[in-house]
């Protein structure tokens, strides 16, 4: 198979990261046989250094041109103490998410067993659990229009939603939910929001042509409460932009670490994986940062927008091994970690490729 693979670090621990989801693709190609080739784009504040512009035309260029996109992560601290500042690095990934019609972002709460005592949760109660998540990614207050008052002392962002969002969300939420255990959980805030009632609604109305799907509505307060409680309660998880921004990053400690979620964006033509970890300026240029999720997310390229899902697997697997032979990064280790096996960046994504290789 041939594919052109357009690679977009971002910033902060993204430029890291990247490199080995990227090379864990080159390895899959030889491998298996396949053709990969990569090109290399700019966003964020990598982009705005060079070009001043968060999405330059060129990176939108080729990724319209490209079979997928590896991305790794955005956002500097500079932008975050300073609210003025007019251009941002975020406005680049929700460009180049409405540009590319990217309106459906499955994150799947994958959760390996060699990690159940890295989460704060306890043990017994994260067992089993496997979720997945239909963030919608082109509209809500995300999208809505901006406001503030000339004085400045008020502002505004319109939560908004059209029938049409809400319908091709669902549609792929509940053909997920055919595949899996055949429950979907609805998230809104339906007592309180219009934008919500129409959710539900449509969602109500879309249900009704998936009748071996158990549908259940469930407000995002108690959503949220629930996911720690009971997380094995869920199975396809179906909510809009902001709720689904808040809820997966909860989920995402099921998990143990933010380091280990992989997110797929997909819609109307090319799809787009990345970790669902920000750019961790902290940490960033240390080899400290997870490149699983990274590498994660490379194995979610091969399965959607490639169909190839025995290599997704070979790279699950990858992982899974180092996980199984006690190798951690920072994020992950816990008590019994030894401290021997608590791996950098570069030493975990090697670690991964040598198992990929044999
Ligand atoms: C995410 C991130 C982004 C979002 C930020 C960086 C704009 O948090 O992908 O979850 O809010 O969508
Ligand atoms: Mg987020």
């Amino acid at each position: 198979m041939k594919k052109n693979i357009l690679v977009i670090p971002g910033d902060g621990i993204g430029q890291e990261v990247t490199q080995w989801g990227k090379a864990a693709l080159a390895q899959i190609a030889k491998n298996y046989g396949h053709e990969f080739t990569f090109d290399e784009a700019l966003m964020g504040h990598a982009a705005i250094e060079v070009t001043g512009n968060p999405l330059p035309e060129e990176t939108l260029e080729k990724a319209r041109k490209s079979d997928a996109i590896l991305f790794g992560a955005i956002g500097h601290a500079m932008y975050d103490n300073d609210p003025s500042l007019k251009v941002r690095p975020e406005q680049g990934l929700l460009k180049i998410r409405k540009e590319l019609g990217l309106y459906a972002n499955l994150r799947p709460i994958l959760l390996f067993d060699e990690l159940l005592e890295a989460s704060s949760i306890k043990a017994h109660i994260l067992k089993g659990t496997d979720i997945l998540f239909f963030r919608e990614l082109t509209g809500d207050v995300y999208f809505g229009e901006k406001k503030r008052s000339e004085d400045r002392n008020t502002a505004s962002d319109l939560m908004i939603y059209h029938r049409y969002e809400v319908e091709r969300i669902a549609h792929k939420a509940f053909q997920a939910a055919q595949q899996r255990s055949k429950r979907l959980c609805s998230v809104d805030k339906a007592n309180v929001l219009e934008s919500s009632r129409l959710w539900r609604e449509t969602v109500q109305e879309i249900a009704k042509q998936y009748p071996d799907v158990e549908t259940e509505h469930m407000f995002i307060d108690n959503a949220a409460m629930q996911l720690i409680k009971n997380p094995k309660k869920f199975d396809v998880v179906l909510t809009a932009n902001l709720f689904g921004d808040i809820l997966t990053d909860e989920a995402s400690q099921i998990a143990g670490s933010m380091g280990m979620l992989a997110s797929a964006s997909v819609g109307d033509g090319v799809g787009f994986y990345e970790p669902i970890h920000g750019s961790a300026h902290d940490i960033a240029g240390k080899n400290l940062a997870n490149p699983l999720a990274s590498i994660l997310s490379a194995a979610l390229m091969l399965e959607i927008s490639f169909g190839l899902p025995e290599e997704a697997k070979a790279l699950v697997s990858a992982v899974d091994q180092a996980l199984k032979d006690g190798y951690r990064t920072g994020d992950i280790a816990d008590q019994n970690t030894e401290a021997s096996k608590i791996l950098g960046t570069q030493e975990m994504g090697q670690l991964v490729l040598k198992y990929l290789a044999q």
